[in-house]
């Protein structure tokens, strides 16, 4: 199934009260982010639309696929299953070598040149973490940062799943503004749970969660934007510190004073 678009009909939030946003539509290429303090709903928003929820979950939200109701018995095969979650707490219960897992995966989704689209992955995960993952390393191996960032490329590329849910990746310690560069040149519908103002900024809207429901709909206009690569520039210098700290150098403030006065 070609997918253009979903909605999100709103249901009621943790009082019972109809949520004030009562509808809304992600459409194929949009970046969206949900974003509310610990508790207010996002993880359960996202997995209403994971479970293309039918007023048959606590918030009694309704997910329709191109404008049409998904049925309550509807299965999708699921190698063709349209969304991947990465989700807040991810462990590999696999204990098989990177490069073996992803192969397996690649095979069962069809893949037409399975050593490339490994390699593809492989590397795409690799722009995201601190360390290099290698591909003879088993899964259960991995760092939690490594762990998302192979998950993430593996959704995008070799999953090439068109809806793609992510909860709080930048708490795993991973490039977030990198992943976003890179996921932008796929055409999907991400959606990304997330308490970082970057991503949140760069984001094509954002949607306010309070007290379980959708409270409002944010469209980040220029200034916003321009807030946004201003925050970007700092998250950079922040990265390079910490890969300094990491590597064990010794950090000195007047070369972090001219990098900050570079960002005015
Ligand atoms: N609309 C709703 N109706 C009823 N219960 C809800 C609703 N939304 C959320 N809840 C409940 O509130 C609790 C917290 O929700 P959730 O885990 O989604 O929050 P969160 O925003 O993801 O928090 P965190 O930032 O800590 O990850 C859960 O027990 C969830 O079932
Ligand atoms: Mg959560």
């Amino acid at each position: 199934m070609e997918i253009d678009k979903i909605t999100i009909m709103g249901g009621i939030g943790k009082d019972g009260q109809p949520e004030k946003v009562e509808q809304l539509d992600l459409k194929m290429g949009d970046i969206v982010s949900i974003v509310g303090p610990t508790g207010c709903g996002k993880t359960t928003l996202i997995n209403d639309i994971e479970l293309f929820g039918n007023r048959n979950t606590p918030s009694q939200r309704q997910i329709l696929l191109n404008g049409e109701p998904v049925p309550d018995d509807f299965t999708f095969d699921p190698s063709k299953h349209p969304i991947a979650l990465i989700s807040q707490h991810t462990n590999f219960l696999s204990d098989l070598p990177v490069g073996e897992f992803l192969t397996i995966h690649a095979t069962v989704r069809g893949a037409s040149n399975i050593q490339r689209v490994v390699n593809e992955t492989i590397e795409f995960a690799n722009q995201l973490t601190g360390e290099a993952i290698i591909k003879g390393t088993a899964m259960t191996e991995l760092s939690g940062g490594q762990t998302r960032s192979l998950l993430i490329a593996d959704a995008v590329i070799i999953g090439n799943s068109p809806i793609i849910l992510l909860d709080e990746i930048e708490n795993a310690g991973i490039h977030k503004t990198r992943a976003l560069e890179l996921l932008k040149n796929y055409r999907k519908i991400f959606v990304f749970v997330t308490h970082d103002p970057t991503i949140a900024l760069l984001s094509d809207f954002r949607i306010v969660m309070k007290n379980g429901a959708m409270q409002k709909l944010i469209f980040s206009n220029d200034e916003e934007k321009r807030a946004a690569n201003k925050l970007k520039s700092m998250d950079n210098i922040i990265l390079h510190y910490r890969s300094l700290v990491r590597s064990g150098e010794e950090l000195h403030a007047h070369i972090l004073d001219e990098e900050l006065i570079g960002i005015n």
